[in-house]
């Protein structure tokens, strides 16, 4: 083998092109409204990043805006008016995609009380609902939560479960994640976790979601052009013929 082949085997082996990467069709949590939460801040910005995120595939996209009571208020109407505004800037570039929002629900004591006076939810898919939690402590009524949430009629999805400090123990002891995950609760985890852009051990999680197949939806999570590229170059890997090797409910959506 001359020494240009082997280099080209090896840059192949590690890096070669995968086969899947137009075969994710829906693009599921993202920050892509503009100026309602922590994503795009202009019109231009969403227009870009969902233009260029359609390249890849990319057929429908469910944006997810933050619902957080302490930095972001968003309602349903604000959500659907941005929504209706989006699309419209879309057509008007003639970016050719289906455009659909729900929420990112953080669990506090605004999302508590409205599940206690039952007003309706933002939710995707079959009644399904995307929460979060903080990022480092556990809440005490995590479980209690996604309970409510079925005995309501949804189904709660768990956004980006690797990245929850209080989850990841160790790396031989993620019983944490089969607790919940044999609750029933649906598991959404975000595609740049696969590369580690949030870090090693956030990554080690996704890997293990992915080996013992507990993964059911992935996500983009995207909120600036950085990340898009992330989600392109993870797109083009290897791995992410494998990550479309699981039953994932994606394309359903
Ligand atoms: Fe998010």
């Amino acid at each position: 083998m001359s020494l240009f082949s082997s280099i080209k085997k090896a840059f192949k082996n590690e890096n070669g092109v995968g086969t899947s990467a137009d075969k994710l069709h829906v693009d599921l949590h993202s920050h892509l409204l503009p100026g309602i939460d922590d994503g795009a801040k202009t019109m231009e910005e969403s227009v870009a990043m969902i233009k260029r995120l359609t390249k890849h595939g990319v057929e429908k996209i469910i944006t997810t805006p933050h619902i957080m009571y302490e930095f972001y208020r968003n309602t349903p109407e604000i959500i659907q008016g941005k929504l209706q505004e989006t699309r419209e800037a879309l057509a008007a570039e003639g970016v050719d995609v289906q455009l659909e929002a729900a929420a990112e629900y953080y669990l506090d004591d605004q999302f508590i009380s409205m599940l206690k006076h039952k007003e309706p939810l933002l939710t995707f898919g079959s009644n399904m609902v995307l929460m979060e939690t903080n990022y480092i402590q556990d809440h005490p009524k995590l479980m209690d939560i996604f309970f409510e949430l079925k005995v309501l009629g949804y189904t709660p999805v768990f956004a980006h479960p690797e990245r929850y400090m209080y989850l990841q123990l160790t790396k031989d002891n993620y019983q944490k994640y089969q607790d919940i995950f044999f609750a029933g609760v649906l598991f959404q985890v975000n595609l740049m976790s696969f590369t580690g852009y949030y870090g090693n051990q956030i990554k080690q999680v996704a890997d293990y979601l992915l080996k013992e197949r507990m993964i059911h939806l992935v996500g983009s999570d995207i909120h600036k052009m950085e990340h898009v590229s992330v989600v392109h170059g993870l797109k083009r890997s290897k791995l992410f013929d494998k990550i479309m090797e699981l039953p994932l409910m994606n394309n359903q959506l």
